[in-house]
């Protein structure tokens, strides 16, 4: 598929984001870039970005905008992104939207696709307090609706499930409303831009896929210079 832009997914946390960008990154073959992945990372490595976001990101509280833009111009900066690429939790404030504004300019691409990810409120909550991964195969459970065999372990490798530490019932209550007070506003800025489609993400994985992969094909060719 030729998109050769930008694509941003927006949305609550649980929305399904990653899902999808996962899904669509293999069927285009745009690289998928997960602030929230590259955090993670930074922690696990012990780097000194890593450091400063732990505790940031344990209390579900956003990164500050100028941690994240450097390390989403680095990113953006690699030849794997020459043609686009899918943007999965970024931007999130209306200053890191405008910060993308300049970058995509500077890098001469055309106008985002942003998808706004809608999920109701009690689905968020169970999908993110309910998610159990397995540190061995990575397979993903849902304790409320997709629970393992035998509670907390994985039915293929016997290992024990873990949890995201931002996944805890407190923590995801404070990564909602994060949401909705910074982040939320970029919905009306992208709408008034008029790169804006929405997508029911409460239904099903293979249903939300569908919807998505019909608004990429309208979109393919025109790469945000219409
Ligand atoms: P980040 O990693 O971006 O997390 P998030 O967006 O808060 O939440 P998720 O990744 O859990 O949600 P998602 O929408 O990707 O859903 P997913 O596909 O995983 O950010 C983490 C932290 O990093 C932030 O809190 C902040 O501190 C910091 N950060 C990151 N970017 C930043 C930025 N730009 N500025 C400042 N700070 C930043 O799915 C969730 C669950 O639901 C999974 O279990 C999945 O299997 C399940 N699921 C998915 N789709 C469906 C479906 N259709 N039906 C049923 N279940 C589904």
């Amino acid at each position: 598929m030729a998109l050769n832009r930008a694509l941003i997914f927006l949305g609550p946390p649980g929305a399904g984001k990653g899902t999808q960008s996962k899904l669509v990154a293999q069927g285009c073959g745009l690289p998928h870039l997960s602030t929230g992945d590259m955090f993670r990372e930074a922690i696990a490595r012990e780097t000194p970005l890593g450091k400063k976001v732990q505790p940031i990101l344990a209390r579900g509280e956003l990164v500050p905008d100028d941690l994240v833009m450097g390390m989403v111009e680095e990113r953006v900066s690699q030849l794997d992104c020459a043609h686009g690429f899918i943007f999965d939790g970024f931007p999130r404030t209306l200053p890191q939207a405008h910060a993308l504004d300049e970058l995509l300019e500077s890098k001469g691409f055309g106008k985002p696709l942003v998808i706004e990810f809608c999920v109701s409120p009690e689905k968020l909550f169970s999908r993110l307090a309910g998610r159990w991964t397995c540190p061995v195969c990575g397979a993903i459970y849902n304790e409320f609706d997709a629970p393992p065999k035998a509670s907390g372990v994985c039915d293929r490798e016997g290992a024990k499930l873990v949890q995201r530490p931002d996944d805890r019932p407190e923590v995801v209550r404070e990564r909602l409303a994060a949401y909705e007070r910074q982040t939320k506003p970029l919905v009306e800025y992208y709408r008034r831009h008029g790169v804006l489609q929405v997508v029911d993400a409460g239904k099903s994985v293979e249903e939300v896929s569908r919807a998505l992969n019909a608004i990429l094909h309208c979109a393919e060719g025109t790469d945000g210079r219409l």
